[in-house]
């Protein structure tokens, strides 16, 4: 323990992560960085550097001011949270206000400097940005042989105010239609825990967007560039079901006349997202138990355990805890599902998210067809009614208004009809 404890303040020193999604760019840093005896890390986007950071610390992290998954101020709030002990550069050279400073970021800034100069136009003009009134500047300790090159510390009343930007909790993954409370808790929930491998408990009412949610997981996550795999454990017969999840060798059983790949192997590396958990047979579950505790499964019809690295995303819409408490589900394998919870809120009563998924919806429809808007009583009638099937049963509705209204420019009331079951 005590050799960690000391090895670790070395191992931090000079080590950056560079984030961004421009190869050229993380490459003309890294050998600057290099150079100047830093260990390099590299990170595509926003969740991964988040995940690299979780793996191992870091020094310092130079961020890229557009990543392809998270906005720039939602992954300054969300590092900020998680690391607030290393020093965070952006790639203009500024630093968000408040943020840790390393004592070797005049370092990073001259790396930035040099990446910079060996390309050009989008670096250039953020360098070119710094303000001449320097707080300090100051050559690099370790390139004092270099042309003398400035390095920018930019006072603090310059660099950007982390206060004006808009906080993690108020601000929805651009996949959630709404604004509601609960519906903003659910990307707030999204973003903390996509970057890890934790598996993730998903439960809320039909149609509610628990499949949205996996896949957002997915998006966020540094598995993002592997496959997403989903299985509904409802849908697929008993019989066949352990064959699906764990694949099986040729003749394993009646009627498996060639081998196949099951849908664990198959998400190895990315997501397996196992959709209306609370239907899986008991017996099976003690299977997937076993294999979440070990990392390994066993096909059917084999002996030799397999290695498989899948971060698992599961759903239901019944209450899996009260199924697990009265023995319909293994209370074992519950807890190990439910490390971190989502829940998707039912439509009902979220009036302004009814009007917003609306017009969402039939801009959405515009794009095939002629565009139309909707009465004011046709969306009074939709906001009054319950929703049973939340926002599917909402988008099917809107689907057949639309239909119903032919080629009039207007969904009024008429064209309003629920599903009322038999
Ligand atoms: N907040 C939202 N904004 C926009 N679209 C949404 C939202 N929530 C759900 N949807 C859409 O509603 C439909 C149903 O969502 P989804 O399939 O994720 O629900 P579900 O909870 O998995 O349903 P089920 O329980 O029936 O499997 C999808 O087309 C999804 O894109
Ligand atoms: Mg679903």
């Amino acid at each position: 323990m005590a050799a960690i404890a000391q090895q670790r303040p070395s191992t931090i020193a000079r080590t950056a992560i560079l984030a961004s999604a421009d190869v050229s760019f993380r490459q003309r840093l890294r050998d600057a960085l290099t150079e100047l005896r830093w260990q390099v890390r590299e990170a595509a986007g926003g969740a991964e550097t988040l995940a690299c950071l979780d793996a191992s610390p870091a020094e310092a992290v130079v961020v890229d001011s557009w990543l392809p998954d998270l906005e720039i101020q939602e992954f300054i709030a969300e590092f900020e949270r998680m690391h607030p002990g290393v020093d965070l550069v952006l790639a203009d050279a500024s630093a968000p206000a408040g943020s840790s400073r390393s004592p070797r970021r005049n370092e990073v800034l001259y790396a930035l400097r040099r990446a910079q100069s060996s390309d050009g136009a989008i670096w250039n003009s953020a360098l070119r940005s710094i303000p001449s009134d320097f707080a300090s500047v100051e050559a690099s300790p370790v390139c004092a042989e270099e042309k003398p090159l400035a390095c920018a510390v930019l006072p603090f009343s310059r660099v950007p105010d982390s206060s004006s930007l808009a906080p993690v909790a108020s601000c929805s993954l651009p996949e959630f239609v709404g604004s509601h409370p609960a519906l903003l808790e659910v990307s707030r929930r999204i973003r903390l825990v996509a970057p890890r491998a934790t598996p993730v408990l998903v439960e809320g009412p039909t149609g509610s967007g628990k499949e949205l949610v996996a896949r957002a997981l997915h998006r966020l996550s540094p598995r993002a560039a592997r496959r997403f795999v989903a299985l509904n454990c409802a849908a697929i017969p008993e019989a066949l079901l352990e064959a699906e999840l764990f694949g099986h060798t040729r003749g394993a059983f009646t009627g498996a006349v060639q081998g196949r790949t099951g849908r664990i192997e198959a998400a190895h590396g990315g997501t397996l997202f196992l959709d209306e958990i609370g239907e899986m047979p008991l017996g099976l579950q003690a299977k997937l138990l076993r294999f979440l505790e070990t990392g390994e499964l066993q096909r059917v019809g084999e002996n030799e355990p397999v290695k498989v690295d899948v971060r698992i995303v599961a759903a239901t819409h019944r209450p899996l805890g009260a199924l697990a408490g009265k023995g319909e589900f293994r209370a074992d394998l519950y807890y190990r599902l439910a490390v971190f919870f989502v829940r998707t809120p039912p439509l009902a009563g979220r009036t302004a998210d009814i009007e917003a998924l609306t017009l969402h919806f039939i801009e959405k429809m515009a794009r095939e067809s002629p565009a139309k808007s909707i009465t004011p009583g046709a969306m009074a009638a939709l906001t009054a009614y319950p929703w049973p099937g939340n926002v599917r049963e909402l988008e099917h509705v809107l689907e057949r208004a639309w239909i119903l209204a032919d080629d009039r420019p207007r969904i009024d009331t008429q064209e309003i009809e629920f599903y009322e079951p038999e």
